[in-house]
């Protein structure tokens, strides 16, 4: 049976890709970011999975206005780095996994979550960025892919309860997938931050830390948080947290939390990063 073992959250910053493919890893500023997933990377190693199911938001790259999926699964086989603008990133082809993702779409959809199958897409620094933070720089990446795409740039996005509802789904899809699969599920973007507006470059510490103590904690009544809240008080992209709910929603109500990581500043964004394991699922 497929099994989820572990959930893992970042933010997906931009400027910390431009950082790695840069070579400026090293620098004063970009140092302490770096050092936060040392401890990740490791950790990584020792237990790298069959598959990431990898949440996250394209940022109008592979979409734009002309249509916008709430929820898709990205079922092809291969994705290729998007270009946003200045090349895509050199980093390797991510390999998806057809069977797997085909699978879920019909569990999930057939479970009343209504996904767009995606057989075609170009992926950005929404997904590119963390497997970058997680495994660092190999050749190829070390496990496939099923990208899993939210829409937190057009309103309306998707409530975090209805995000946590389809981590459920998602858990009870890998559950019912009849081959031997250590599966773990990511989920990215956030912390707080705004890039636009008199109040671009807004940080909240103290919000994020009470979400990072309460995904963990008590998830049901976090995800219970209106839109207005994050707009308010972790800025007009820190709504994209929406998908960490995704993530906690697939493991267990008790989780064990092996790392947790918070800086600033990196860019215009608070970096938060959490490994949290399943404790019964270990491979
Ligand atoms: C930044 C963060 C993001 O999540 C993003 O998608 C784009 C930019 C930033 O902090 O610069
Ligand atoms: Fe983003």
């Amino acid at each position: 049976m497929a099994r989820i073992t572990a959930g893992v959250s970042t933010s997906h910053i931009p400027a910390v890709g431009a950082a790695i493919d840069l070579g400026k890893m090293e620098e004063d500023y970009w140092k302490p970011v770096f050092k936060g997933y040392e401890f990740s990377k490791d950790w990584m190693k020792r237990n790298t999975p069959d598959v990431v199911l990898l949440v996250y938001n394209d940022h109008a790259s592979a979409f734009d206005l002309s249509f916008v999926p709430t929820f898709a699964i990205g079922c092809a086989g291969e994705f290729q780095p998007a270009d946003e603008g200045w090349g895509p990133r050199k980093v390797p082809t991510v390999q998806g996994h057809p069977e797997l993702a085909s699978h879920i779409a019909q569990s999930v959809i057939l479970d009343e979550f209504d996904l767009t199958v995606v057989n075609e897409m170009d992926v950005d620094h929404g997904l590119t960025v963390p497997m970058s933070l997680m495994f660092g720089q190999p050749d190829a990446w070390p496990c496939k892919v099923i990208p899993i795409a939210v829409n937190v740039v057009v309103y309306p996005p998707p409530t975090g309860n209805r995000c946590y509802q389809l981590g459920k789904a998602l858990s009870r899809a890998v559950g019912s997938f009849d081959e031997d699969l250590n599966i773990q599920i990511w989920g990215t973007g956030g912390m707080s931050h705004q890039l636009q507006g008199p109040r671009a470059g807004l940080i909240n510490k103290e919000f994020d830390a009470h979400f990072l103590d309460k995904l963990v904690s008590d998830p049901e009544n976090l995800a219970q948080m209106p839109h207005v809240d994050y707009m308010r008080e972790a800025g007009s992209e820190g709504v994209e947290l929406v998908m960490w709910f995704v993530m906690r929603g697939a493991l267990n109500a008790e989780v064990e939390q092996v790392h947790r990581f918070y800086h600033v500043p990196a860019s215009n964004t608070a970096v938060g990063h959490l490994i949290l394991e399943n404790p019964d699922a270990t491979p």
